[in-house]
């Protein structure tokens, strides 16, 4: 695998920002960006700085589930600023940039990595206690480009659901980013299990066991589950974060508790 020197203006533009945590799958539809806007408000809940990044080109729904769409980021000098989102936490998606947000890009290899090269150059974020950020599904080369491109990243988050066919592709994703020497922080189960509100049933609805089991094999740390929780997909389509809406439900708990691990896991001071 051929190192790429990140261009010094990513470097740059992203000084400022102490902790950079990417979240990715594997397999599509696991629940990242679920994860990435729940996981960033779970940051900002404890009054840190945090930013979003997202940096999915072909379906950049960060700007939806945070109830930003069509806004578009002011520019600054050279530079564009994230836009505020919901509490206080800076948002900067691919999607502002698109001129509809059903516009289907076209690009390919490297006009991808170019384009993404320079969008991570291009934002002004200023100071972020942390960043997290939201990768289009896949293990392809397109993965590994945007993961060379991030500066000195705190490490990788692995979504997956508990099912066999999630789990073997975020088992891929593992040794994609063990093999670019990146810090895995471990693995997030989501949609692991879902309890019937009217007999109290808990239903598996993916099974279980094969997230424990590849992170054992892969040495990697299982950071936790979250629920399935129905109200997660009409909250998303309507724009508004689960866990701002929800601070007390059993999903908006295991963000505490996942947050609480990455904290001390990766040193984050509150
Ligand atoms: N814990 C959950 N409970 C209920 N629904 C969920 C949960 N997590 C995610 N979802 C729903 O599952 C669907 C896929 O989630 P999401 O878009 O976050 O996945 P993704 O991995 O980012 O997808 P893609 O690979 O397309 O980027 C969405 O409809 C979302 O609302
Ligand atoms: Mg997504």
């Amino acid at each position: 695998m051929t190192a790429v020197t990140i261009p010094p203006e990513i470097t740059e533009a992203m000084k400022k920002v102490k902790h950079t945590i990417v979240v990715l799958s594997g397999k599509g539809g696991v629940g990242k960006t679920t994860v990435a806007t729940n996981l960033a408000m779970s940051f900002a809940k404890k009054n840190l700085q945090t930013g979003i990044l997202d940096v999915d080109i072909y379906g950049p729904n960060v700007p939806k589930l945070l109830g930003l769409e069509g806004q578009h980021p002011a520019a600054d000098g050279e530079k564009i600023r994230p836009i505020m989102g919901p509490l206080g936490v800076k948002v900067m998606s691919m999607g502002f940039l698109l001129q509809r947000n059903d516009d289907a890009v076209a690009w390919r290899g490297p006009l991808v990595a170019r384009a993404i090269s320079q969008f991570l150059s291009d934002v002004k974020w200023e100071e972020l206690d942390v960043l997290v950020v939201d990768l289009p599904p896949g293990t392809g080369d397109e993965i590994l480009s945007i993961l060379q491109l991030i500066p000195d990243m705190s490490g990788v988050i692995i979504v997956s659901t508990p099912q066999e066919v999630a789990v073997l592709d975020a088992s891929r994703a593992i040794q994609l980013v063990k093999k670019m020497n990146l810090p895995v922080l471990g693995i997030v189960e989501n949609m692991a299990e879902f309890v019937c509100p009217s007999c109290g049933q808990v239903h598996k609805l993916f099974g279980e066991g094969a997230a424990k089991k590849a992170s054992d094999t892969y040495s990697v740390e299982h950071l936790g589950t979250l629920p399935f929780d129905p109200r997660v997909i009409s909250l998303s389509d309507e724009g508004t974060p689960f866990v701002v809406k929800e601070p007390n439900s059993k999903v908006a708990k295991d963000f505490e508790i996942l947050v609480q691990k990455l904290i001390t896991k990766i040193s984050i001071q509150v």
